[in-house]
Parts: C-alpha cells; structure tokens; sequence
C-alpha cells in the first residue's frame, strides 16, 4: 500500500508509455504501475525497474481483453490501495489502403487502439468514482484529427478515442474525475520505425519543426493533463506544427 498517486500506464515498456511512465515517476509524489502485453520474466522485469529512478510495480495483460483490463485493475487496487490516474497509450497499426484492408484487421486494431482503452478507463473509474477523483490521458493521434493514407482503421480507432475521452470527461465531472487525450503527429518509436528513410525525410520535410517527435515530448504533456486540476475533455495536439 501507498500514500501516494497510483497512475496506471498501459503498454508502458517501451516507446512513449515508457517515457510517460518514467516522467510521471520521477515524481516523489507518484506510484507508477506499469502494464505489460505480455509475461516479462524476472530478468525483464528487472531490466525495466532499472530504467526508473523509483520503485515502480509491473501488471501484465491485454487491454482488449475485458478480464485482462478488470483483473489488472483488481491487481493494482490489492497491491497499492486505489487507483488515481490511468494512462492509456497501448496501441498497434495494421496499415494498409482502405480498399485492401481486410475486416479481421480494421477489428483488430479498434479492439487494442478503442476497446482496449473503454475497457481499462470502466475499471479505473469504478474506483475513482467512488474516491470522487481520478485522472485519465487517451493517447489519440492526429491520423484520428484528421485521418491518413493506409491507416482506415488506425485513424478510425483514434477518432474514436477522442470521442470516448469527451463522454468520459462529462460522465466523470460529476465525481471529480477529469479525461483529455493528447494527439500526436509522427514520434520517434518502434510504431514509427517500420517507416522507410524515404518516407521518415518526406515527412520531415512537411514538419515545421523539421523533425519527428521524441516519446519524451508526449511523456511530457501527459505529465502535464496528469498534473493539471481545470482541464477536461480537451485534445491537446503535438505534431511540430504538421496539422497548422
Ligand atoms: N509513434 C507515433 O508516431 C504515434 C503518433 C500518434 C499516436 N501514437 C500512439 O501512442 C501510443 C504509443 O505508441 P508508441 O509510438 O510508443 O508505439 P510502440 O509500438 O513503441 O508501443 C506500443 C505499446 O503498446 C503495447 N501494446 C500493444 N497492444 C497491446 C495490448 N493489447 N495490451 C497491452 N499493451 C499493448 C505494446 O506492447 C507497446 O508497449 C499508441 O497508442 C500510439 O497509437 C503514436
């Protein structure tokens, strides 16, 4: 058990749920959970704590799955007491045109991207709500702004994101509960490392900023939303100035 704010982030071993999760902490203030797709093995798992300036606990499980996402929830609230902020950044691509892509992926990734997050925030805000507060941060995307080339369902399930960050911002104020999204452009990351050189220069080209984002400028405006206590229902954009 612990005094301090239990933040849950999904998919938090690598790329930007690792940067948010070591961001958020690095605060004295924070008990950081970090959940897992998959079983780490203790070698794993230590090599992740090591990556942490404090102590930090490991869930492992699926976000799409519906007892996945309640049984790491049950786990954080038995191990740490309650459950304060929800991170939810696991998410996965299947690109592909539209007119190629078949019904099993655009399911897909809605499950992981949507109903993964739908799943953990009903488990976190069953707690929340009855402590009367809470914090949740939906990693949408700009693709879900305003959709991209090969990504029908990636964007779709972004799009989707901002709508059940909005409902969740209404059903939540009630009970002292707050919900934004943050909506980047291209970030350095695994996700983002399939691209072909090529196409990394096109689209740092079309950047302002000329560059791709690092996990750590996102880790940043999620520490941010966390931090803040008047933001709500807000999508915050963070692309370089690509969407200006
Ligand atoms: N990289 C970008 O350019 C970019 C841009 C906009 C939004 N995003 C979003 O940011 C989030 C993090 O992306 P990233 O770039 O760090 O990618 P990444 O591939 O490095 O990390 C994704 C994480 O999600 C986890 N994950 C995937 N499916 C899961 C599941 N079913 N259950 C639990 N965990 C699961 C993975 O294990 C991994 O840890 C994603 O939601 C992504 O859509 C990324």
């Amino acid at each position: 058990m612990t005094d301090k704010r239990v933040i849950l982030v999904t998919g938090g071993t690598k790329g930007i749920g690792l940067a948010a999760a070591q961001l958020l902490a690095a605060d004295p203030a924070n008990f950081v959970v970090v959940n897992a797709h998959r079983a780490l093995g203790a070698d794993k798992t230590a090599e992740l704590k090591q990556q942490f300036a404090n102590d930090i606990d490991v869930v492992i499980g699926d976000v799409a799955k519906e007892e996945d996402a309640k049984r790491m929830v049950d786990e954080v609230v038995d191990r740490h007491g309650t459950i304060d902020g929800l991170v939810n950044n696991a998410g996965i691509t299947q690109d592909k045109l539209l007119t190629r892509m078949g019904t099993d992926s655009f399911e897909a990734v809605l499950k992981t991207n949507l109903v993964g997050a739908f799943n953990m925030t009903k488990f976190a805000m069953k707690i929340m709500q009855k402590k009367r507060s809470g914090n949740i941060v939906n990693l949408s995307s700009i693709a879900g702004l305003h959709g991209n080339i090969g990504q029908a369902n990636y964007s779709a399930s972004k799009a989707g994101l901002i709508g059940l960050t909005k409902t969740t911002a209404q059903e939540g104020a009630l009970r002292g509960i707050r919900c934004n999204a943050v909506a980047p452009g291209m970030v350095k990351s695994d996700m983002t490392a399939k691209l072909s050189d090529r196409n990394i220069e096109k689209w740092e080209k079309q950047i302002p900023l000329g560059r791709f984002g690092t996990p750590e400028d996102i880790a940043d405006a999620i520490k941010f939303l966390m931090n803040n206590s008047y933001i709500t229902g807000q999508v915050i954009t963070l692309d370089g100035g690509l969407t200006i």
